[in-house]
């Protein structure tokens, strides 16, 4: 029997399958509005056979864009944009996703897919960015610092999208709290210098992640609830391991289910080891030490290795980006690989089905 194959329930929610789809960037929306290649984008990860398809970090107000073609869900037409999306990825048999998200200081820059770098200027439809402390990430514009009241809107802002996320018919929200965005720029040292209650000890700079997750959780009480955070800065005096695991046990205090564990993306001058796997010693340390469900992501590309980081224990789920660009129907030759027997192979293409 392989475990990537058996159903994980969650809060009520069954995924066919623990092989997910990771939250990716398309850097092809139109003022925030998911677009034709979204819907085409998201729906074939469906067919080819995953549990869960997250939607990419979608912004929560138009100045959370990582850059101004991000997707967002900060009016009702963004949610009406989602909303046939979404029924085609349920319509495939995989639990949809939606990734909430702020990019904090690291917003109003350039597409990866231009060949620009850095902030986007007001002048070509940039913006101000804010974060917990005016300290600019390394080669972008320096952000303004929220006051209280701009605290206030960014758990609004949350709260709202999180709403707009369910009416469209997404069926688990993930707050992404990782990669140096604006919720981890508040739980690390190295870019929350404040000194009112949301900066100085871990409690302080742990407070708005919380905030969100009671507001995010308020509108959803029956949504799964995954947070997506960096179990480390791979910097001196950063955030670290212990340091995510302890805030993961609060989080699950507050009625976060399951915790995405991946690494880095706070400061331009992160050393990272990567590696086949190599944040899958993260999601084990967060998972036996807070006593919680988590993913594990990065460099996770074939059936049986997969396989083996969940018979190990190391994770509930296992969750790939890059692999299902390279290969779509990934779970499907995963199922084969494993010898699994799954019932959602498309009839249209089962001639295609390799002979047991
Ligand atoms: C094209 C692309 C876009 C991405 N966009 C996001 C995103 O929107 N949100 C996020 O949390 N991570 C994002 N990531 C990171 C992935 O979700 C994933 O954590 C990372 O690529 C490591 O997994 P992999 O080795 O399976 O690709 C992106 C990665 C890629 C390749």
């Amino acid at each position: 029997m392989s475990i990537l194959f058996s159903p994980l329930t969650v809060r009520g929610t069954t995924f066919r399958n623990r092989l997910w789809v990771s939250p990716m960037c398309q850097y092809s929306a139109v003022d925030g509005m998911p677009q034709e290649w979204h819907h085409v984008h998201l729906a074939q990860f469906a067919t080819g056979g995953a549990g869960l398809v997250m939607a990419e970090a979608t912004a929560v107000s138009p100045e959370g864009r990582i850059s101004p073609v991000d997707t967002g869900l900060y009016t009702d037409a963004h949610r009406d944009a989602w909303a046939p999306i979404v029924a085609a990825i349920r319509a495939r048999g995989a639990v949809a996703g939606m990734q909430l998200a702020h990019a904090g200081r690291k917003a109003s820059t350039w597409s990866p897919l231009l060949p620009q770098r850095g902030t986007v200027p007001a002048a070509e439809g940039g913006w101000t960015t804010v974060a917990p402390s005016a300290v600019p990430f390394e080669g972008y514009a320096a952000p303004v610092a929220l006051d209280a009241e701009g605290i206030d809107r960014v758990v609004a802002d949350f709260a709202a999208a999180a709403r707009r996320a369910r009416d469209a018919g997404f069926d688990v929200l993930e707050i992404h709290a990782a990669h140096g965005y604006l919720l981890h720029e508040f739980l690390s040292p190295l870019s929350n210098l404040r000194t009112d209650a949301y900066g100085g000890d871990l409690a302080g700079r742990a407070r708005l992640l919380l905030r969100v997750i009671d507001a995010v959780r308020a509108q959803a009480p029956d949504a799964p609830l995954f947070v997506r955070l960096s179990a480390t800065d791979w910097a001196e005096g950063g955030w670290d391991l212990e340091q995510t695991t302890t805030v993961a046990g609060w989080a699950a205090a507050h009625g976060a289910d399951l915790f995405d564990v991946s690494s880095g993306g706070l400061v331009a001058h992160q050393r990272i080891a990567t590696g086949p796997g190599y944040q899958v010693g993260f999601a084990r340390h967060v998972r036996r030490g807070a006593d919680v469900p988590v993913s594990a992501v990065g460099m996770i590309t074939d059936a049986a290795q997969a396989e083996e980081i969940l018979a190990r224990g190391d994770a509930d789920a296992i969750v790939a980006a890059r692999e299902w660009l390279r290969d779509p129907h990934f779970a499907l030759r995963a199922s084969t690989e494993l010898g699994a027997d799954i019932d959602y192979w498309p009839a249209q293409y089962l001639r295609a089905r390799p002979r047991r």
